[in-house]
């Protein structure tokens, strides 16, 4: 649990947090949030997450609460006051706080910022061990899924739905019977020829992973082929490795949907490889120096 949490200026004692109740936020999920993964102190892909929250921001017409540096220093000083070194950083900002009313405030309203950490072990070894299941089902989510909005209605009722089959994804169908994503990840598999196949984001049909555009980067150094295009639940039945990826899951192998093992029904060498090219570029000092100094 965090110690201290950010809430509009203030570094706060964690169960003393609070908005107000007539915060758009908690009104009308007015809002958008990133999660960034801290591995090893260091947090990994700060530049594509702020990059993303600028984006959501400014495609809802939220103001960013400050600028990205000031941001990037108030991040630090969390970190620093939480004492943590492994931790999804969570960061949500609304709309603000006014009186029930669906068009927007005032001009001037200030954005609510709130931030808070959650300790994670990025245990690399041990995912690739782990034998996470995931089960489908419909996706009925809006139509700006590119936009990482914190309502998710649709997102928690298909999490729960997996829980309660003891899977810990849910892989969410459009109407064509193609997979779009994740509830709280994007969805990959690899198949005979050992191509890496993903769901491009065209159509704003799915969330733009900073984990995905990681992960396309690495794979292509390595010359590893990458085809984005979207597949079938059937695929994914028959495909020989599948995986999710997310800020704080990173990779974690799927090794059986829907009850029915994928591959041999452990992590594949794919999903490995890559788990290990994530975990040294998350370490590199030239890319956190190049998110912090972003040109
Ligand atoms: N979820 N798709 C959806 C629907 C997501 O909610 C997420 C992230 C992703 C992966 O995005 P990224 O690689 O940038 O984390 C894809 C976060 C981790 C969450 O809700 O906790």
């Amino acid at each position: 649990m965090a110690r201290y949490t950010y809430v509009n200026g203030r570094f706060v004692p964690h169960r003393q947090a609070a908005v107000h109740i007539e915060d758009r936020g908690y009104q009308f999920a007015d809002s958008v949030y990133e999660v960034v993964a801290l591995m090893n102190g260091n947090l990994a892909d700060e530049q594509g997450h702020l990059d993303r929250l600028e984006r959501s921001l400014s495609e809802l017409r939220i103001p960013m609460p400050m600028s990205r540096k000031a941001l990037q220093l108030k991040i630090r000083e969390l970190v620093r006051r939480n004492r943590v070194k492994n931790a999804a950083v969570y960061m949500q900002v609304t709309r603000g706080v006014a009186k029930r009313d669906f068009k927007f405030p005032a001009a001037g309203t200030s954005s609510t910022l709130v931030m808070t950490v959650y300790p994670v072990i990025y245990d690399i070894e041990g995912r690739k061990k782990s034998e996470k299941k995931a089960v489908t089902v419909p996706d009925i989510r809006w139509k700006r899924r590119d936009i990482k909005s914190t309502a998710m209605t649709a997102q928690v009722l298909a999490k729960q739905v997996a829980a309660e089959q003891g899977a810990y994804e849910a892989w969410m169908v459009d109407d064509e019977g193609f997979v779009t994503e994740g509830s709280s990840s994007n969805a990959w598999i690899v198949d005979n020829n050992g191509d890496l196949i993903t769901r491009p984001t065209a159509h704003n049909s799915i969330l733009k992973g900073v984990t995905r555009n990681a992960i396309q980067a690495l794979c292509k150094k390595e010359k590893m082929k990458i085809v984005e295009r979207p597949f079938t639940v059937d695929e994914a039945l028959k495909a020989k490795e599948a995986f999710c990826s997310s800020a704080t899951a990173i990779v974690y192998p799927i090794v059986e949907i829907n009850g029915k093992k994928i591959g041999n029904g452990k992590a594949g060498p794919v999903t490995c490889k890559i788990l290990d090219l994530y975990l040294a570029y998350a370490g590199d000092k030239k890319a956190r120096q190049a998110a912090w100094d972003p040109k």
